[in-house]
């Protein structure tokens, strides 16, 4: 890797309740990678996302945005942080009092000094860019699950910060949204140099875009390689892995898991 990573976590620990989630994590991401995060369910990955733009602090170790430790940083200068890095959340996380048009607009006004039109002209070109041009008036109530989350998407690249965490991005998306935003994450790389930390459970799309790809398990990354190495590693947790969520691929969408 060269240079500063745009993020980095060392020997990162996290309990709840005395429950340790997080035993160490050690990883870094390099400016422009497209990195996925694996994991079984419950494993810590959204935690592990939480850690990288400030919204948890570890009670152990410490985690780098562009070389700057952000685990000590009060809510002020986490502000310039979420300038840089914004985050997709797995439950879309809108304003339900919000109209599509305000959610999307809502860093912009946050974090930028920009005229109206301005303001309008960038909603519309992140709207378009998930695939839902002309929403702007509806309101979170009045989207499905997937449109609701491709606000979220539209949200998260509003700012163009320099990386975007995704929370299970097209979780719930029909196949043709799905490649909408793997085709997104890809564009914003190749266009702007962002990178991209993606959680998902969608191992098509993982294998697709994904630089590198890591396994967490019991608190700490356990495998980390390219998408080729890991679809070939001998290793037998990525082999494991790979193999139950295959099949519990086939069981979701068996059932109809689909919105
Ligand atoms: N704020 C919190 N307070 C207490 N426990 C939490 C909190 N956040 C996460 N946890 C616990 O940490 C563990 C890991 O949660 P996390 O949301 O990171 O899992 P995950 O790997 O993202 O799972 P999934 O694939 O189901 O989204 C879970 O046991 C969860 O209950
Ligand atoms: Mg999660």
């Amino acid at each position: 890797m060269n240079g500063v990573p745009a993020i980095e976590l060392c020997g990162v620990e996290k309990s709840f309740r005395a429950a340790p989630v997080l035993r160490g994590v050690d990883l870094a991401i390099g400016r422009g990678e497209t990195f996925t995060i694996l994991g079984g369910s419950g494993t810590g990955k959204s935690v592990c996302l939480k850690h990288m733009i400030g919204l948890l602090r570890p009670d152990a170790g410490q985690v780098f945005v562009e070389g700057r430790e952000i685990g000590e940083l009060s809510e002020d200068e986490l502000t310039d942080v979420r300038i840089q890095v914004s985050m997709v959340f797995q439950s879309a996380a809108l304003f339900d009092s919000l109209t599509v048009f305000e959610n999307v607009a809502y860093p912009l006004r946050e974090h930028c000094d920009w005229e109206e039109l301005q303001i309008g002209a960038r909603v519309a070109e992140c709207l378009d860019a998930v695939g839902l041009a002309g929403t702007e008036g509806l309101m979170p109530s009045e989207l499905s699950g997937g449109m609701r989350k491709r606000v979220g998407v539209a949200r998260g690249i509003a700012l163009e910060p320099r990386t975007i965490l995704y929370d299970e991005p097209t979780t719930g998306l029909d196949p043709a949204n799905q490649r909408r935003i793997g085709e997104l994450i890809q564009s914003l790389k190749q266009r702007l140099g962002v990178t991209s930390v993606i959680v998902t459970h969608e191992l098509e799309l993982c294998f697709a875009i994904s630089d590198r790809v890591g396994l967490i398990k019991d608190g700490r990354i356990v495998a980390v390689g390219s998408a080729v190495e890991m679809r070939n590693s001998d290793h037998p947790d990525v082999r494991a892995f790979l193999a139950g969520e295959h099949d519990v691929q086939g069981a979701r969408s068996g059932a109809g898991a689909r919105e």
